[in-house]
């Protein structure tokens, strides 16, 4: 084969490969887009986590002695005589969330026996501390409302109770 039939079909070889090499590489820019557009338009642009300050009702929605387990903000709301607290669901020793047991009055923690007293205090099983306590305020509309980050300290005496006025 004469020199010059070797470097053209050498020439033909190398740009069919760049060519080759330059589609796929089109190719996958394009399909990187693509799927980065769909991921984009699949995932959720809003946070799923709880508005921080939630308003729970009307403090005539709860009756005195009732215990109600808010499912969606994974707390609860407890009015007695003295008034009302909220309090978290959630578990202090693995984040499983309690049931309140009306015939013991206790806060029982299905996954380990966990056991709080009816203000929330660890009285049994590997929790290490109480249940979290949250703020209650009530808005200009009479609203109550709960806020998950205010956490409320305890102190030795009586979970403090918010009394609420009339709107
Ligand atoms: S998660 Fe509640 S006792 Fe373990």
């Amino acid at each position: 084969m004469p020199q010059g039939d070797n470097n053209a079909a050498e020439y033909k070889t190398d740009r069919r490969r760049f060519l080759l090499w330059f589609s796929w590489t089109g190719l996958s820019v394009a399909f990187g887009a693509f799927l980065t557009a769909v991921v984009k338009f699949v995932r959720p642009r809003v946070s799923i986590r709880p508005a921080a300050s939630t308003a729970v009702g009307f403090p005539d929605d709860y009756r005195p002695g009732q215990v109600v387990y808010l499912r969606g903000l994974k707390l609860f709301i407890i009015r007695d005589g003295e008034g009302f607290f909220s309090m978290s669901a959630r578990c202090t020793h693995l984040g499983c969330m309690v049931v309140w047991n009306r015939d013991h009055k206790m806060f029982l923690c299905p996954c380990h026996g966990g056991k709080y007293d009816a203000e929330g205090r660890n009285v049994e099983g590997p929790p290490p501390r109480p249940l979290e306590l949250f703020a209650l305020r009530q808005d200009d509309n009479g609203f109550l409302i709960v806020d998950q980050d205010a956490v409320v300290k305890r102190g030795k005496g009586p979970v403090p109770r918010f009394k609420p006025g009339k709107a």
